[in-house]
């Protein structure tokens, strides 16, 4: 029997994490009479032993609320941890350090909210003989032992809000707009919020395009009298002949290429080739930000219910997933290490070619 759980939610934040949280909350002492406990920011509160018992009143008014209450990290590899940040940096593995800590508070169960990289760490502190339970987290939804990642459809939400007030200004100045979206190197936040928003080229790292495509497109529109077109772009397309486009390396970071700028090379390149005026949103952040969805609520609260029904079980070294319209588990070995991509036969391809979209190839 446990008695009590630990809990962290690592990486980049995302809208549905503090729901997450207050059904393992709500789950574990209303349900099953548990303690929880939170470690602050990620990994790197498990490494410095900073937490905090979290109880009913913690998670009260929190559902609706985006980013997380416990604070997060990107940054923080218990396994190869950053201790002098003075260069050449230095790591070391601190995950006795973890382990201990866990020991000490008497914890049973570490439940770890995050992408890959946080559930990486997890599994390998499950190979130690932890017991763990992931729940799969980020707004690419490029975790491949899942439908869908909390915080996607929110990240969604907001990029088709962005096209649709991007169609206005476009229509009255007959210009083309650009939208630049997050994702990593998987396509998924541009192909459905492209598809919800109506844009008419869509761009995605699966598909590497041909500028002469696109241009082909927006001069297609303009001569059956359509004088504005909408482009929407992924963070981490690049065109046929040519490479990704890195806005930043994160040197202290375990991942640490940061895409952006794809969405300005674009806009220069239809500039010279058509001449048409074009026009750059960086979405940014603010597909990170904000009130979850109700559909994000639902998912982060069936999978922060699940995944306490999993360590109340025993069922240890594994992910909580939704397969279908179900909340099923997959075991952490499974779980990472491959990316999700967009595959060329999906079905939202098919279908936005079918109602005329370019995907610029
Ligand atoms: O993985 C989530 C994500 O928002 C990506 O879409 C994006 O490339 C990256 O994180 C940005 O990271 P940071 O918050 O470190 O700028």
């Amino acid at each position: 029997m446990i008695k009590t759980i630990g809990m962290l939610t690592g990486g980049g934040d995302c809208p549905g994490l503090n729901a997450v949280i207050r059904a393992v909350v709500k789950t574990a002492i209303n349900r099953y009479g548990l303690r929880v406990i939170g470690f602050k920011d990620g990994y790197r509160g498990l490494v410095l032993n900073d937490y905090r018992e979290v109880d009913l009143s913690d998670v009260s008014g929190i559902l609706d609320k985006g980013g997380t209450i416990l604070g997060t990290s990107n940054k923080d590899n218990p396994f190869k941890y950053l201790v002098t940040s003075k260069e050449p940096n230095e790591y070391k593995d601190m995950s006795d350090v973890c382990v201990e800590n866990l020991v000490k508070l008497g914890i049973d169960c570490l439940i770890a909210i995050g992408g890959d990289g946080t559930l990486t760490s997890a599994r390998d502190f499950y190979r130690k003989g932890l017991n763990v339970i992931g729940v799969p987290k980020t707004i690419d939804n490029d975790l491949s032992a899942t439908d869908t990642t909390f915080g996607f459809n929110t990240a969604v939400t907001t990029a088709t809000d962005a096209i649709d007030k991007l169609h206005s200004t476009a229509e009255s100045h007959h210009r083309v707009m650009i939208l630049e979206v997050m994702g990593r190197y998987a396509g998924w936040i541009a192909l459905e919020a492209g598809i919800a928003g109506g844009a008419d080229v869509i761009i995605i790292p699966e598909i590497p395009y041909d500028i002469c495509k696109i241009s082909e497109k927006i001069i297609e529109r303009k001569t059956d009298g359509k004088n504005f077109s909408i482009i929407v772009v992924a963070e981490g397309a690049k065109p046929l002949d040519g490479d990704l486009v890195v806005c930043k390396v994160v040197k202290d970071s375990p991942d640490p290429i940061r895409l952006g700028g794809i969405g300005n090379k674009l806009a220069e390149d239809i500039e010279k080739q058509i001449g048409i005026e074009t026009r750059v949103t960086v979405l940014g952040h603010l597909q990170r930000g904000g009130h979850p969805t109700a559909y994000d609520r639902i998912l982060s609260t069936r999978y922060g219910v699940k995944a306490v029904e999993l360590a109340v079980e025993g069922k240890f070294g594994n992910m909580v997933s939704l397969q279908g319209k179900d909340i099923v588990y997959v075991s952490l070995e499974e779980a990472v290490g491959k990316v999700k991509n967009v595959k060329s036969d999906n079905d939202l391809i098919k279908a936005g070619r079918s109602v005329g979209v370019s995907f610029g190839d």
